[in-house]
């Protein structure tokens, strides 16, 4: 349904419906009658966390002229509940005991009960996409996309191969991928022109990109309680961006056995920190730059703003 351009008060009035619309929607499709997979969904959802990718979703659509939020809540809500199960199995992977604030489900759980629960919130997205025909390959390529980036990171970390070419694969495909499905879709749902589409899943790609290299560094100079999860792992683990930048200039990889705060002390006073800041902050200024393709609006504004939170944000 397209629309004409609506102030801020209808926009921020549209927005809260539409994010609520999509809480309601995840918490519908991850009941069960099995106590544990409930529960422990439950557990996840509940506690929050930053809801960037539905926000992205439903922002591009209103955007682009869409107006039906409650259309648009359940693929939104397929996005968020595909993320929230990829970092339910990703502290499986990576040893998180903390994640939104909360202990992580394998934490409570244990790792089968965590690998069933992320397994179940994948099958949820199902349901939520059935009616959405062609949208649904989007979601999968994202889906898809997710699975190669975590297996092409484990095996470059196995190989001792994490250059900032893989890096930047790795992103691309377990960041990067489900970040352009949002705004893709958000796109396509406001039946928007195929070149507008084409920027405004740029535009999501390099989000996504420009996301996951601020979370590592922040996984580097944040701590845990102000990230709400397990943090300053990549290092031990042989990843993230300092990782990469430090194979790339030839310093090798930091061995496990260093004191973290002393690995972290010598990456502060490099630049390393910096080169990986100013590459995500000039992705997000060239995103910012390519929707001067779309009409002025709030709606427009209040996409600028997401991309820029992604370079300010601090947890
Ligand atoms: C965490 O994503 C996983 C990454 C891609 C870095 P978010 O930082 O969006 O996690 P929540 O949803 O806010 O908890
Ligand atoms: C991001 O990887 C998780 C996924 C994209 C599945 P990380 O391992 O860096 O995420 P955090 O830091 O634990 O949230
Ligand atoms: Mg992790
Ligand atoms: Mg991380």
């Amino acid at each position: 349904m397209i629309g004409a351009t609506i102030d801020a008060a209808k926009l921020a009035a549209l927005v809260e419906d539409g994010m609520a619309a999509v809480e309601r929607a995840m918490i519908q499709a991850t009941d069960s009658d099995v106590d544990v997979l409930r529960e422990a969904s439950l557990h996840i959802l509940g506690a929050g966390g930053k809801r960037i990718r539905p926000r992205l979703l439903l922002l591009t659509y209103l955007a682009l002229g869409g107006r039906d939020v409650d259309y648009v809540a359940n693929p939104a809500a397929a996005i968020e509940l595909m993320h929230t199960a990829s970092v339910v199995h990703d502290d499986i992977n990576d040893h998180g005991i903390l994640r939104r604030g909360r202990p992580s489900v394998n934490a409570i759980w244990g790792r089968t009960f965590a690998l069933l629960t992320g397994d179940f919130l994948f099958t949820a997205v199902y349901e939520l996409m059935a009616p959405y025909q062609d949208l649904n390959v989007d979601l999968a390529k994202a889906a898809t996309g997710l699975v190669e980036g975590e297996t092409l990171q484990a095996s470059a970390v196995k190989s001792n191969t994490f250059t900032r070419e893989a890096y930047m694969q790795i992103i691309a495909r377990k960041t990067a991928a489900l970040f352009r499905a949002a705004s893709t879709i958000g796109a396509k749902l406001a039946g928007s022109h195929p070149d507008d589409i084409r920027v405004l899943s740029e535009f999501g790609y390099n989000l996504g990109i420009a996301f996951q290299i601020v979370d590592d560094i922040l996984d580097l100079v944040s701590d845990q309680n102000k990230m709400g999860k397990t943090t300053g792992v990549d290092i031990f683990q042989g990843r993230g961006v300092a990782v990469a930048l430090n194979d790339a200039n030839g310093n090798g990889r930091a061995q496990a056995k260093d004191p973290l705060d002393d690995i972290r002390r010598k990456l502060m006073e490099g630049d390393t920190i910096e080169l990986a800041r100013e590459q995500a902050s000039l992705l997000i200024d060239s995103s910012i730059a390519s929707l001067a393709i779309l009409d002025d609006s709030p709606a427009k504004l209040e996409l600028i703003s997401l991309a820029r939170q992604i370079i300010e944000r601090d947890s």
